[in-house]
C-alpha cells in the first residue's frame, strides 16, 4: 500500500495524492447537489473537479505513464480510457449546450468510477511507479508538473484517498501490486 512502501516520500506522488485528495472530498459533494436536486450546484463542483483534473491528468499521462506502459500496457491503456470517459461526463456541465436530463444519473456514475480508479492508482500505479522510475525519470516528471501547476494547495494533508491497511485490493491495482512486489 502507498503508505507503507514509500512512494508518499516522492514530491510528485505527494502532489498527486493531495489532488487525489481534493477531488474525493469534492465528489462528496456532488453526491448532495444531486441528491437535493441541485443540478447547478453539482455542475460548479463537476467544474470544479475537471480543473483540478487537468493538470493532474496531463502528469500522469504524460510523465508517469510512458514509464508504465512499457510493463503494464494493458492497465495503464485502461486507466486512461478511464480519464477519458470520467472526463466527459464532467466536461458536459461547462459545455455550451446544457446536459440532458440524464446527465445527474451519469454524473454520478462517472465519480463512483472516478472514486475507484483513483483507489486503482493509489494503491496499484504509485507503489509501481516508486519501483519502476529512476531518478533522470522523475526529473522529467517534475518538469511537466512545473509546466502545468496544479489547482490544489500543497498545505493540505495527503491521506483522505488512501484505501485504509488491510483492505482488499482487486483487479487491476492488486495486478500492479503483486508484480511491483515480486
Ligand atoms: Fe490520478
Amino acid at each position: 500500500m502507498c503508505e507503507y512502501c514509500g512512494c508518499q516520500d516522492i514530491a510528485t506522488i505527494a502532489e498527486l495524492t493531495r489532488e487525489h485528495d481534493a477531488v474525493v472530498a469534492e465528489i462528496s459533494r456532488i453526491r448532495t447537489f444531486v441528491r437535493d436536486g441541485d443540478i447547478g450546484g453539482a455542475a460548479v463542483v463537476a467544474r470544479r473537479i475537471n480543473g483540478i483534473l487537468r493538470p493532474h491528468t496531463l502528469v500522469e499521462e504524460r510523465g508517469l505513464f510512458p514509464h508504465l506502459a512499457l510493463e503494464f500496457p494493458e492497465h495503464v491503456a485502461a486507466l486512461q480510457r478511464e480519464h477519458s470517459e470520467i472526463e466527459a461526463v464532467l466536461a458536459e456541465a461547462a459545455a455550451p449546450v446544457p446536459p440532458g436530463p440524464d446527465w445527474p444519473r451519469r454524473l454520478l456514475e462517472a465519480v463512483e468510477n472516478l472514486r475507484e480508479h483513483i483507489l486503482k492508482e493509489q494503491d496499484g500505479l504509485f507503489p509501481a511507479a516508486l519501483s519502476i522510475l529512476d531518478s533522470s525519470a522523475w526529473t522529467s516528471v517534475e518538469a511537466i508538473r512545473a509546466k502545468v501547476g496544479s489547482e490544489v494547495s500543497s498545505n493540505s494533508t495527503p491521506g483522505v484517498a488512501h484505501r485504509r491497511h488491510g483492505e482488499q485490493i482487486h483487479g487491476v491495482d492488486a495486478d500492479l501490486q503483486r508484480t511491483h512486489q515480486t
